[in-house]
C-alpha cells in the first residue's frame, strides 16, 4: 500500500513537471525535426542544388508558415523569414539573443573576430569599426582610396576578364588600405593568395581529418596570422618612436582594451576578419550587380546615362567626389536591388538566450539555435511585388523601395540592431564607383553563360568571364 501511494505521489510529480515544462517551454513553432542526429540536414543540402534561390524556406514557409522548427547541422532550429521575427531577434542581441557562428567560422575567424565578441567589448569595438567606415572617413579619404584602386585595377584589363577575381582583387587591396594604409605590393598579393585558401575553410566540414580543404585553411590561417602579428609588432616600434598612421591598426593599438591595450592576439584577429567580412562580400555583390545589368540592358543603359552625366561634368581623368556619388540616384537603385536579389549574407545565427515569446504564441525555448533569414524575407511576394524578378525600378522614388503602406523592416541585407553590418556605406560606395569606372570606360559581353549558385554562399559558378573593350568618349574603340 505504502509502495502503491508512493508510485502515484511519483505520478502525480512526475505529471506536474511534465506539465509545468511544457508550461514554460511553450508551443514550439511548427516544423519537422527530421531524422534522429542529421535532421533535415540533407534536404537543405539537395534543395539547394536547384536553381531556385530559396527552396527549403519556399517548401516550409508554404506547408508551416514563415516561422518554423527544423533540425540542422546537428541543432534543432527555429527558421525565421518573418519580418517581425527578424526585427525581434536582430533589435534584441545580448538580451534574449546572442549571435552564435558554426564552429568552422569561429576557428578560422579567431575568437576575438567582431563576429563572435559579446557584451560590452562587442559594443566599443563595433563602434571603432563604426568610426573607421562612416560617411565622413568615406568622403574623406576613402572614396578617393576606392577611386584610386578601382582604376588601378581596371588600366591592366585586357580583353577577358574573370569579373570576380578582379573584383576580390580590388576589394582586397582597399580593406588592406584602410586597415594598415599598405597599398598593393608582393606582400600584399601573397597575403591575398593565403586568404583565399582561409575562406574556403568557411564552407566545409570543420574536421582537420575529413577535408584537406579545412586542413589547408586552418595553416592558411597561421600564416596569415603569423604575417599581421608582424605588421602590429613593427606599428608598434614605430608609435614608440612618435610614428602615427591614420587607420584602423592605430586606433586598435590606441584603444585600451581589457586594461593596459589589445595584445597582438587580439588585434590580429579583429583585423583577420575584418578582412574576411568587407572583402568576400562586396566583391561578390560587383560581381553580380554585372550579371545582372548585362541581363537587363535597360537598366545599364538608364545606368550608363547617369555615369555618363557625372563624367562630362567631372572629367574622365578626375577623381571622383561625394557630390558625385550622392548624384547617382539610379545607381542607388541598382544597388539595392542587386543586395535585396543576390542577399549576400543569407541570414544571420543566434542563440536564444531565455525562452522567448513570438507571434501567434510561439516561443523559441532557451539555447535553441536561431536564424533569422534575411533572404527569406527579400524573396517573399508578399513584401516585395514580383520578388524574384531583378527591378531596380522599384526603388525609385522610394526610400526604401516597398510603397508608403510597407513596414520598415523589410529590407536588411546588412542585418540589424546592435551587429549591423558597420561596412554597409563602404560597400554601397565601392559597387558605384565601380560601376561608374566600368561603363564609363568599357562596353563588355558575357562570354559564357554563368550561373548564381546560392549554397553554401551566394556566388557565381565559373567567376563570371566577360569580353570587355575599351570605350572612347563613351564609344567603343
Ligand atoms: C555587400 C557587402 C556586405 C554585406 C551584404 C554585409 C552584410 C553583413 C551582415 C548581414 C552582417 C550582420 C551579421 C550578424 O548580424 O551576425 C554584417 C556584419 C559585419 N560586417 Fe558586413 N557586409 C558587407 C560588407 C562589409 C564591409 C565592406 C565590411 C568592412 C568594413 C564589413 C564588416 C562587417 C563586420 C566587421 C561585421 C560584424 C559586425 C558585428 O558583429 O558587430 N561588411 N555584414
Amino acid at each position: 500500500m505504502l509502495l502503491f501511494s508512493l508510485l502515484l505521489s511519483l505520478f502525480f510529480l512526475l505529471l506536474l513537471l511534465l506539465r509545468s515544462t511544457a508550461r514554460r517551454q511553450g508551443r514550439l513553432p511548427p516544423g519537422s525535426l527530421g531524422l534522429p542526429f542529421i535532421g533535415e540536414t540533407l534536404q537543405l543540402i539537395s534543395a539547394y542544388k536547384t536553381e531556385n534561390p530559396e527552396p527549403f524556406i519556399d517548401d516550409r514557409v508554404a506547408r508551416y508558415g514563415p516561422v518554423f522548427t527544423t533540425h540542422l547541422f546537428g541543432e534543432p532550429t527555429v527558421f525565421s523569414a518573418d519580418p517581425e521575427t527578424n526585427r525581434l531577434i536582430l533589435q534584441n542581441e545580448g538580451r534574449l539573443f546572442e549571435s552564435s557562428y558554426p564552429g568552422s567560422i569561429s576557428n578560422l575567424l579567431g575568437r576575438h573576430s567582431l563576429l563572435l565578441m559579446r557584451g560590452s567589448l562587442h559594443k566599443r569595438m563595433h563602434s571603432l569599426t563604426m568610426s573607421f567606415a562612416n560617411n565622413a572617413i568615406i568622403r574623406d579619404h576613402l572614396l578617393l582610396d576606392v577611386d584610386r584602386l578601382v582604376r588601378l585595377n581596371m588600366e591592366s584589363w585586357s580583353d577577358r576578364v574573370l569579373l570576380m577575381e578582379e573584383s576580390k582583387k580590388i576589394t582586397f587591396q582597399l580593406t588592406v588600405k584602410q586597415l594598415m594604409s599598405f597599398d598593393p605590393c608582393e606582400w600584399t598579393e601573397n597575403l591575398m593568395k593565403e586568404y583565399m585558401l582561409v575562406i574556403e575553410g568557411f564552407f566545409t566540414i570543420p574536421l582537420p581529418i575529413f577535408s584537406t580543404t579545412y586542413r589547408r585553411a586552418i595553416k592558411a590561417r597561421g600564416k596569415v596570422a603569423e604575417a599581421l602579428s608582424l605588421v602590429v609588432r613593427d606599428r608598434r616600434r614605430e608609435v614608440e618612436v612618435g610614428e602615427i598612421k591614420n587607420d584602423m591598426l592605430a586606433a586598435l593599438l590606441d584603444e585600451e582594451g581589457g586594461g593596459g591595450g589589445f595584445s597582438d592576439e587580439e588585434i590580429v584577429d579583429f583585423m583577420l576578419a575584418l578582412l574576411v567580412a568587407g572583402y568576400e562580400t562586396t566583391s561578390t555583390i560587383m560581381t553580380l550587380a554585372v550579371k545582372f545589368l548585362t541581363e537587363h540592358p535597360l537598366a545599364l543603359a538608364q545606368l550608363k546615362d547617369e555615369h555618363e552625366e557625372i563624367k562630362a561634368k567631372r572629367g574622365e581623368n578626375e577623381a571622383l567626389q561625394w557630390e558625385d556619388y550622392k548624384a547617382m540616384c539610379f545607381t542607388q537603385c541598382v544597388v539595392n536591388e542587386t543586395l535585396r536579389v543576390a542577399n549576400i549574407i543569407s541570414g544571420v545565427f543566434r542563440r536564444a538566450m531565455t525562452d522567448v515569446t513570438i507571434k501567434e504564441g510561439y516561443t523559441i525555448p532557451k539555447g535553441y539555435k536561431v536564424f533569422a533569414s534575411l533572404r527569406g524575407v527579400h524573396m517573399d511576394h508578399h513584401h516585395f511585388k514580383d520578388a524574384r524578378a531583378f527591378n531596380p525600378w522599384r526603388w525609385q522614388g522610394q526610400q526604401n523601395g516597398l510603397g508608403a503602406t510597407s513596414a520598415t523592416n523589410m529590407f536588411n541585407p546588412f542585418g540589424g540592431g546592435p551587429r549591423r553590418c558597420p561596412g554597409a556605406e563602404l560597400a554601397r560606395v565601392e559597387l558605384s564607383v565601380f560601376l561608374h569606372r566600368l561603363v564609363t570606360q568599357f562596353s563588355w559581353e558575357a562570354t559564357e553563360q554563368d550561373k548564381v549558385v546560392f549554397f553554401p554562399t551566394t556566388r557565381t559558378q565559373k567567376r563570371y568571364p566577360i569580353t570587355i573593350r575599351r570605350l572612347k568618349r563613351g564609344v567603343e574603340e
